[in-house]
């Protein structure tokens, strides 16, 4: 399967309507959240329906069938009174303070709901409480949930159907479209297959993802990376057949003025990560197609900005390696030259993702951003720290690191810093010949000595790294998404880039 660009969407429509009794679809979804701990009915939509199923609601309620909890999803078939098939309650939670991403995760659990069987239209009501950006995220969350990893299986398990949003903005609604589409390419690109999905097939993505979107589009073959001086990343793939790449997608934000990016966006592509020499085992391995997760969610991010037409200056860069063994693999106790000048001594060739890294970043960094964010599934330490559903935050400077963890937050993306002591850890990554090695001392705080690592190459620029081993990937489905690639940091990254420039 050739990798295409932006994926289709059913259409998401808005209708001005208030009469949401009346409505005619194979299914109306409205959002409930909760008062005291019980199903707050008392307005909205929730109270039109509830008076127009002759108290329907307020029964569930009494019988502790309905709270407004955070994942509560009831499917109520023919409901009386109403003109829809089925009525689905979804719950949010508590109305205020309301967690950032109850609307994208009730929306996404109403629609994942639905895309069991092909529908052919399904009405959602807006929570008029629901701010610009609620709204927002409760459309992207709605595209999101709908789509499942079918990609190759004959009899679909989720089939995604036409939206019509009531009661919401309609710039709001447009642009929650836009973000929504952005995260199921960061998803579709990590469920490919590594077979399907290589640096090449990877690059040609980006630069048809960047033709439909007007991003400028730069791919650095192997002999323009040999040129440049990146032997860190032609290091990591010399074990594999398919030669690396990076890829420099740029933008500018109509009436922008020429100038430095306001933001670089820098994602580790290792499009399989077979540890190499230091072999993982194959449990380990299972799921290394996603390596290059951070790659996916740094290109959807770029094609949602562009998208959206934020009034920025971006750069986005992917480094993009397949991890192998082939005859030519790169060894331990080798040493690279990084196209920076420092040396890296190779301790195990497992921690790949740094070296890749180390030279995407010295790339960025020669273009003068005024501040440089990278993904990167990067450690397994991040995942142990932290558990799955957690990115870990590492900075040189508190006040830009403060940005990335305030508009992650905004979303609903959860994040979290660990520290970069220099005194403590610096010390840890010194190589015994070179200047560098690409291993912390013993395995402790193995998140840290890879921040640490890459630290070495943004130049003394505003630096954000996301480690998204955990959040990237989900090995079993949740109640707002199937498993697999979850497109984290995608709405961090367009967030981010909203408040910029
Ligand atoms: N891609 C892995 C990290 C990873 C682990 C991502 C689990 C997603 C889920 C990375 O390249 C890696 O192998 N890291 C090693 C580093 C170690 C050799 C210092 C790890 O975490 O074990
Ligand atoms: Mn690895
Ligand atoms: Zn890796």
């Amino acid at each position: 399967m050739t990798p295409d660009a932006m994926p289709p969407q059913p259409p998401i429509t808005v209708d001005a309507t208030t009469k949401v009794a009346a409505v005619t679809a194979d299914a109306l979804v409205i959002f409930v959240c909760s008062r005291d701990g019980r199903a707050d009915l008392g307005r909205g939509p929730a109270a039109a329906i509830d008076a127009a199923t002759g108290g329907l609601l307020t029964r569930l309620a009494a019988a502790g069938e309905l709270h407004g909890k955070p994942g509560e999803c009831l499917a109520l078939l023919a409901p009386p009174g109403l003109q829809v098939g089925q009525l689905v309650v979804v719950g949010t939670g508590a109305a205020a303070p309301s967690d950032p991403a109850a609307p994208y995760r009730a929306a996404a659990t109403a629609t994942r709901h639905l895309a069991a069987k092909p529908r052919t239209a399904v009405a959602l009501v807006a929570d008029p409480d629901w701010t610009a950006r609620q709204t927002e995220q409760a459309v992207a969350g709605a595209a999101v949930g709908m789509v499942g990893q079918d990609l190759f299986r004959a009899e679909r398990r989720r089939t995604p159907f036409p939206v019509v949003w009531l009661g919401a903005d309609a710039g709001a609604v447009e642009r929650g479209a836009r973000i929504g589409a952005g995260v199921n390419l960061a998803r579709r690109l990590v469920n490919m297959p590594p077979d399907d999905i290589y640096p090449a097939s990877f690059a040609a993505t980006a630069a048809a993802v960047a033709a439909d979107t007007g991003l400028g589009c730069e791919i650095w073959d192997e002999a323009r990376l040999v040129r440049e001086g990146c032997r860190a990343i032609l290091a990591v793939g010399k074990g594999s057949h398919r030669s690396p790449r990076i890829v420099l997608l740029t933008y500018r934000g109509p009436g922008v003025p020429e100038g430095p990016p306001h933001l670089a966006l820098v994602g580790k592509g290792v499009t399989f990560d077979s540890g190499g020499l230091s072999l993982k085992p194959p449990d380990g391995m299972l799921t290394m197609k996603c390596d290059m997760a951070g790659a996916a969610a740094t290109l959807a991010a770029a094609a949602t900005i562009a998208r959206l037409g934020l009034p920025i200056r971006l750069v986005a860069a992917l480094g993009l390696a397949e991890n192998m063994t082939g005859p030519a693999a790169y060894k331990l106790g080798d040493v690279i030259r990084a196209r920076s000048g420092t040396t890296i001594e190779v301790h195990n060739t497992d921690a790949e993702g740094r070296i890749v890294l180390a030279d995407v970043l010295d790339v960025v960094r020669g273009l003068g951003p005024a501040g440089i964010v990278d993904a990167a599934t990067l450690t397994g330490a991040c995942v142990v720290a932290l558990g799955t559903e957690v990115a870990g935050l590492f900075t040189n400077d508190q006040a830009w690191c403060d940005r990335v963890a305030t508009a992650a937050r905004a979303v609903g993306e959860p994040v979290w810093q660990l520290p970069m002591y220099p005194e403590i850890y610096d010390d840890l990554i010194k190589g015994e010949v070179a200047d560098i090695k690409n291993i912390g001392d013993g395995r402790w705080g193995g998140a840290i000595t890879a921040a640490k690592f890459l630290e070495r190459f943004v130049g003394g620029i505003p630096w954000t790294h996301v480690d998204i081993a955990g959040p990237a990937f989900a090995e079993k489905p949740r109640p707002w998404t199937d498993g697999g690639g979850s497109g984290a940091m995608v709405r961090a990254f367009v967030e981010l880039a909203r408040g910029l420039g």
